[in-house]
């Protein structure tokens, strides 16, 4: 008897304090560290991993923080449920890079309920309540685009130029980005045609097939640019397109890639790439400089936006290659 009365105050106990609840009644953390669950897209390129990567060297153990960190294989339905997840779990700020820009009210609105502050790292989301994010980390895609243009205006002048588009992710902000900045100047000059859009879905693998497909079809087509939303993608394009007898480089095929990784700058050392855009992966310490500021009780900026470069072979060095972190 004495022992059920004991069960019972302590039953009673935990249940006042709202801790130790069964499965699903939210974690007992049974420290002081600050607990952040990142729901990431996936592991589809360099850029990807360099960008988890990079997370994980911040939210460590020694630096104060419990992380708990979910890779969505590409899928928005996995990040739904890991955000869903983390809600249970009661952690105390979430992480979001998002695959595509929209589908995210209902699950934000639920976080947001439980007083879950959540940080957009990489894209954006489109809503019409910016209040469903407390703020957002990452690139200027469409900036990354104009630089790419720029570089196309400058190379090709009025000479006709047969572009070939592999897009990224459709639906993802990199690129609706990167699209809209290549379309928007295709539209201004006459001498640029897009001759097909392929969707590469930012991997070396679809790239690669969706490549081979269209110069299967089209064989011997004159093309003077493949505009690859990624590294990854690049690198399935240039194989496509030496197999099917094209040169990369000067004196053959511009191909121009975003992200700027260490493997496609060495390949832009060699002039297979002409043109490397950046795209910084290195995303962590802005996101742990968020979480101090909220912790510090100081409200964020909404947006940044991390400065971006662009690189061709005429300037690259070998000393900059290896001073690449990523
Ligand atoms: O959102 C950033 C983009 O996503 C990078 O360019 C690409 O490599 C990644 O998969």
């Amino acid at each position: 008897m004495r022992r059920f009365v004991i069960f019972l105050l302590t039953a009673a106990l935990l249940l006042t304090c709202g801790c130790a609840g069964p499965a699903g009644d939210g974690e007992d953390w049974e420290d002081d560290l600050i607990v952040v669950g990142v729901s990431q897209v996936g592991a589809e390129s360099d850029w990807r991993v360099a960008n988890s990567e990079s997370i994980k060297a911040v939210f460590t153990e020694e630096n104060g923080y419990r992380l708990l960190f979910e890779d969505a294989k590409q899928q928005q339905e996995n990040q739904i449920s890991a955000i869903r997840k983390f809600i249970q779990q009661k952690v105390d700020y979430i992480i979001l890079m998002p695959i595509s820009e929209t589908g995210w009210d209902s699950v934000l609105q639920e976080a947001r309920d439980a007083g879950i502050p959540v940080i957009l790292v990489d894209r954006m989301i489109e809503t019409e309540d910016d209040s469903l994010y407390t703020a957002h980390i990452g690139s200027d895609f469409r900036e990354e685009a104009e630089m790419a243009v720029s570089w196309m205006e400058e190379t090709y002048g009025t000479e006709p130029v047969n572009i070939i588009h592999l897009q990224g992710t459709l639906g993802s902000t990199a690129q609706i980005g990167r699209t809209a900045g290549l379309e928007d100047a295709v539209a201004r000059h006459s001498n640029w045609t897009i001759l097909t859009q392929l969707d590469g879905d930012f991997t070396q693998a679809k790239a690669y097939e969706v490549m081979c497909q269209y110069l299967a079809q089209e064989r011997g087509v004159d093309i003077q640019v493949v505009y690859c939303e990624n590294d990854n993608e690049a690198y399935g394009a240039i194989e496509a397109l030496e197999e099917y007898g094209y040169t990369c480089g000067p004196e053959g095929v511009s191909v121009i890639s975003f992200d700027a990784t260490r493997t496609c700058l060495t390949l832009c050392l060699e002039q297979k790439i002409a043109l490397a855009v950046e795209c910084n992966p290195l995303l962590g310490e802005l996101a742990e400089e968020t979480i101090q500021t909220l912790e510090a009780g100081d409200t964020p900026e909404k947006h940044t936006y991390v400065e971006e470069s662009c690189f061709t072979w005429q300037e690259l060095t070998q000393e900059q290659i290896e001073a690449r972190p990523y």
